[in-house]
């Protein structure tokens, strides 16, 4: 049986992960192990919980306003004391975290096969996003084997000299997360305590605005700019809803809570349950963000994404056109979120559902690409 070790740390890791661990899991010639480091703690555990994910090690190195070098280190010398007492046939990393280069760098260190999932995106901007172009570039190289989301993925990995027998086109995991969740929660809505139970089951007509926002090169400036246009926003559609689940970066959090609590039709809630925020994000009309993940499901789901940032890795839905790059220009949030709210024929013309990520068997082919493969 081959040991597989799968490390992960953060919310969109283990989204993108739990799905995989499962699949191994029906294959009886795979020992899947999982390792959390704990780089996310709170938002983390909802993830495991809502896929029922035990980890065999917790190395639970979360600290308050983390630093990038002081968790760097940290999880450096734990995960390489496990690595080297687990000894497993092959690493699994996932995405672009500390989490994700750290263990794919004490992987190395004890010279163990490295599958990176979520390869190959690139900005080519080193600072966009920070640190994580840096941190999937530095993930490519120490890899083994390359689980590319799409074409252009794979074309990105070529470019830098990866072999191209090391790398298979699997579709994004996140995709077959998606198909999980979607399907439970159109069975069986969750109730979001924090919500309006109307806002949810769709008795009320009013349009909800879904954001969320975390990225460092946002931190201070961009984040006012964000909170600026969404209070504008709130005060001339008053007939729209704002839902907010706050991510738990402290940076991120206080200038949110400062510039936009207390108004009638914002609602800043909790990070939510996976599951909960997939029915939030089918109910919403359209999505704000500058997350990652979230721009690889909401087009799946029809929804139009404006993202706040000013490069993207994942040009594919901007391509098909459900996805806008709005950066964080505040003039730019409240133009382009007021044309998707007054302007039908606008709305419709981004609201196609479209899946450049995936078809929701990515992890059948990781599974069979590391089965037919001699490197562990
Ligand atoms: C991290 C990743 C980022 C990913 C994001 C997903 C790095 C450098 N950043 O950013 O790539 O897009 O996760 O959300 O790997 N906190 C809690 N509880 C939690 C999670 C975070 O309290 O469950 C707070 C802590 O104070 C922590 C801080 O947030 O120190 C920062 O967490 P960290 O993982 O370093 O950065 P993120 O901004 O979450
Ligand atoms: N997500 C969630 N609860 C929330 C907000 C987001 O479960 O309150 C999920 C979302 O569906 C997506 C993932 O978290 O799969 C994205 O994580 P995040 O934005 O933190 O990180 P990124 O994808 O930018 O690395």
């Amino acid at each position: 049986m081959k040991k597989v070790s799968l490390i992960f740390g953060t919310r969109p890791e283990a989204i993108k992960l739990c799905p995989l661990f499962l699949e191994f899991k029906r294959h009886s010639e795979f020992q899947p192990h999982v390792c959390v480091t704990g780089q996310h703690r709170q938002m983390l555990d909802q993830v495991l919980d809502v896929f029922e994910v035990v980890p065999d090690v917790d190395l639970d190195l979360m600290e308050p306003d983390q630093t990038l070098a002081g968790l760097t280190s940290r999880a450096v010398i734990a995960i390489d004391s496990y690595v080297a007492r687990h000894r497993p046939d092959i690493v699994i990393v996932q995405g672009d975290t500390t989490t994700t280069f750290c263990a794919a760098l004490a992987a190395f260190y004890n010279r163990i096969p490295i599958g990176h999932v979520e390869a190959g995106l690139r900005t080519w901007n080193k600072f966009s996003p920070f640190p994580e172009e840096i941190n999937r570039l530095m993930t490519s190289h120490l890899a083994d084997l390359q689980f590319a989301p799409t074409q252009r993925a794979k074309e990105n990995l070529l470019r830098e000299g990866i072999p191209e027998d090391r790398i298979f086109i699997t579709g994004n995991t996140v995709i077959d997360a998606l198909h999980i969740a979607i399907e439970k929660v159109r069975k069986n809505p969750p109730a979001i305590p924090s919500l309006p139970v109307e806002l949810l089951n769709g008795d009320s007509h009013k349009p909800v605005v879904l954001i969320t926002g975390h990225r460092r090169e946002n931190f201070g400036a961009g984040f006012e700019s964000i909170c600026g246009a969404i209070s504008e926003l709130s005060r001339r559609f008053s007939n729209a809803a704002f839902v907010y689940p706050v991510h738990l970066n402290p940076n991120v959090r206080k200038p949110v809570f400062d510039i936009l609590s207390g108004r009638s039709n914002i609602y800043l809630i909790e990070p939510l349950a996976y599951m909960s925020f997939v029915a939030l994000m089918d109910r919403s009309r359209i999505v704000l963000t500058d997350s990652g993940g979230v721009q690889e499901e909401a087009p799946g789901l029809g929804k139009p994404v404006l993202v706040m940032r000013d490069t993207t890795e994942r040009p594919e839905a901007v391509g098909a056109g459900t996805v806008k790059l709005v950066g964080t220009d505040r003039r730019m949030i409240v133009d382009e979120v007021s044309t998707l709210l007054t302007d039908e024929k606008s709305y419709i013309a981004m609201a196609n559902a479209v899946n450049p990520y995936g078809d929701g068997k990515a992890c059948e082919r990781i599974v069979r690409a590391i089965a037919d493969n001699n490197i562990c």
